[in-house]
């Protein structure tokens, strides 16, 4: 019971936390196009009223014309609508994932004794404390460095070496699913961070000054606004890697790559990179900005470095004659019932099974003969971290027999 009300929290807070990811990263993008499209007005009543960039736009059958007040308008006359319920929510739904598909397991799927052989109630400890430990160390990046175009230069820098080091500290720790999941969480939490403890205090200080019917002090003021949007541009270039690192483990043939460090950091920082090439788009269709393709050009570049640095090699060879493949699949056939009994059984018997696979009865190893061939032979997830040490050997008696019992 327990296992199948896990897999419904599991199914049900994946779904909201996809949806409220939607929500604030849409909302997030639609920002960073909104400000790069701002054009100074030339409408002396904007100018008047102190507007300090304004687009039009058509969407959905009318005419939207947003308007930007830097520091602050002289005042709000209707409802102020606040963006902090997106973020909140993908982060408290992605943090009760976290429990319900790693933490609750921690012996499965923390603890992989090959890589790091240490108890799964501290693997687990240690996963939450990387997040919050990523975030202090981010925050104090930013504290120290302070906000203007040299400062955010010196950010990027540290944090290309602290994501460095932490994707080799998440990878040598944990199995390589969990140890891309937790990078992206890293990142995500500290992108919550940023609304929750920067953004969002930053902007109620300035309406508290608004409506406190005082003198308002737009210089003293003004600084929230740019520590505020120093952080919402950080959460902009976080946005592509985490999306990386949080779909990472529907392809196995990354997370569990030799050197998967090296691939989780390239590929995040591809992505960061394509995101410059977005925001600095939009800049240039309006004059203001350099050409941006240089950004795409570089990221997609580190996709295929990594794509060639995994390619298969070597291989090949002479391929055996028809009698000794029908001699191997024989054997095959015979050996597969001893191989699950060793590999398999301890995760896979009785109701309680990973997954409700259950491989102890013959018939069901026919039932789940293709999923069986795609986790031992496609993707190698099976044995989980290869627990049970199975050999490349071993794997090709599994394909064999699956050749066997396809239709050729
Ligand atoms: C150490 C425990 C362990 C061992 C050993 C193990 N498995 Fe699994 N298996 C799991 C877990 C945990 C899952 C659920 C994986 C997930 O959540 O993605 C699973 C899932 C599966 C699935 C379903 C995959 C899916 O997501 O649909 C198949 C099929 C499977 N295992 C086959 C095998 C085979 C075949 C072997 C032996 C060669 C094997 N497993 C050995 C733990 C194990």
């Amino acid at each position: 019971m327990e296992a199948y009300l896990l897999e419904w929290a599991g199914v049900l807070l994946r779904w909201l936390h996809v949806v409220a990811a939607i929500a604030w990263i849409g909302s997030s993008f639609y920002f960073v196009f909104l400000d790069n499209n701002l054009l100074k007005p030339t409408d002396p009543v904007l100018v008047e009223r102190g507007v300090d960039g304004a687009m039009w736009a058509v969407h959905g059958g009318g005419f939207y014309h947003p308007q930007k007040y830097l520091v602050a308008p002289p005042r709000i006359d209707s409802k102020l609508h606040w963006f902090y319920w997106e973020s909140y929510t993908t982060w408290l739904s992605g943090f009760a994932l976290l429990v319900v598909t790693y933490l609750w397991h921690a012996e499965v799927y923390l603890v992989d004794p090959a890589r790091h052989n240490w108890s799964p109630t501290v693997a687990a400890l240690v996963a939450v404390g990387l997040l919050g430990a990523f975030w202090l160390v981010y925050d104090l990046t930013c504290r120290l460095a302070g906000v203007g175009p040299r400062a955010d230069r010196w950010i990027a820098a540290v944090m290309l070496g602290v994501i460095a080091v932490a994707c080799w500290l998440v990878t040598t720790l944990y199995p390589g699913r969990a140890a891309f999941l937790l990078m992206g969480a890293m990142l995500a939490t500290a992108m919550s961070a940023n609304v929750l403890f920067w953004i969002i205090p930053g902007q109620r200080k300035v309406v508290a000054a608004l409506t406190s019917g005082q003198p308002v002090d737009r210089a003293a003021l003004a600084i929230h606004g740019q520590r505020g949007k120093q952080r919402s541009v950080h959460n902009t270039y976080f946005t592509l890697p985490v999306l990386f690192a949080m779909l990472s483990n529907h392809w196995p043939l990354l997370t569990v790559a030799e050197h998967n460090a090296f691939v989780l950091f390239t590929l995040m920082l591809s992505g960061a990179l394509i995101r410059q090439y977005f925001v600095q788009r939009h800049g240039y269709r309006l004059g203001r900005e350099p050409n941006p393709l240089p950004w795409a050009l570089a990221g997609s570049a580190l996709i295929v470095v990594v794509m060639v640095a995994l390619a298969p090699r070597g291989g090949g060879g002479e391929s055996p004659g028809a009698a000794a493949v029908d001699a191997a699949d024989r054997d095959a056939v015979a050996a597969i019932g001893a191989l699950v009994q060793r590999h398999c059984l301890a995760c896979h018997a009785g109701p309680g099974a990973m997954k409700g696979v259950r491989l102890d009865e013959p018939e069901a190893l026919l039932r789940h003969a293709a999923a069986i061939h795609q986790q031992v032979v496609v993707t190698r997830q099976m044995p989980l971290h290869n627990a049970t040490g199975m050999t490349d050997e071993e794997r090709g008696q599994v394909a064999a027999w699956y050749r066997g019992l396809s239709p050729q």
